[in-house]
């Protein structure tokens, strides 16, 4: 199916900015004091993921039983120490061509919405001063489902006005691609073809791709 695209949804983690090692980090220091080790390969399976079931994941991989108790204070744990580091973020932590490319579809008068699982989307859009920038931003505190079901980028088609078949989904994760998918989107995986190969496309980064370019399909 070929898709006219007249409106982009944007990840946030890894898509916009860099905060996909903090997910790593916090998360391997989760493992460290659990006493298993949690390897960059691995923490593929919790990219675009939310919080919950991204813990999930983690104590599956460890094999670790918790309690539902245990679940919440390991999860809020983490969370502190993601929330240490993006508090230290600043503007130099957009990905490259980001921003530019942003700022082109704005000069075009193309729409474009954010879709992240992320509770701290808002914080870290603030942090990196793009919180004025998106039509819609639709959240982990907006959405009941995580990634691959399509609820994110529905949600932020539907606040935009545009049809789910005219919106381009650019993501990083495994999980957000089968979403995009799942919308009946066209979606352009942004990092490791290898990881990424559902994607209609695949581009390295923001700062290789155009409005003329992607528009031609
Ligand atoms: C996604 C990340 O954007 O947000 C995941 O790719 C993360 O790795 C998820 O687990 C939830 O983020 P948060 O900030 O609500 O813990
Ligand atoms: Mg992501």
């Amino acid at each position: 199916m070929s898709h006219e695209i007249t409106a982009c949804i944007f990840d946030l983690d890894g898509v916009i900015v860099d905060t996909a090692k903090y997910h790593y980090l916090a998360w391997r220091r989760l493992a460290e004091e659990l006493g298993f080790e949690f390897t960059q390969e691995q923490n593929e399976r919790l990219k675009g993921v939310s919080r919950m079931r991204s813990l999930e994941i983690l104590m599956e991989i460890g094999g670790i039983q918790l309690s539902q108790e245990e679940h919440q204070e390991a999860a809020a744990r983490k969370n502190q120490w993601y929330v240490q580091y993006i508090d230290e973020m600043d503007r130099s932590e957009i990905l490259p061509g980001a921003e530019e490319f942003l700022e082109e579809l704005r000069a075009a008068g193309v729409p474009f919405a954010l879709g992240s699982a992320s509770k701290n989307a808002m914080r870290i859009l603030r942090r990196i001063e793009l919180d004025q920038a998106f039509s819609a931003v639709i959240d982990g505190t907006k959405v009941s489902k995580a990634k691959p079901d399509p609820e994110v980028f529905l949600m932020a088609a539907g606040e935009m006005g545009i049809p789910a078949e005219n919106c381009a989904v650019f993501e990083d994760a495994e999980a957000g691609i089968e979403a995009g998918l799942r919308g009946g989107m066209y979606t352009v995986g942004v990092g490791d073809p290898g990881v990424l190969h559902k994607a209609h496309r695949v581009i390295p980064g923001l700062h290789a791709i155009s409005w003329s370019d992607l528009r031609s399909g």
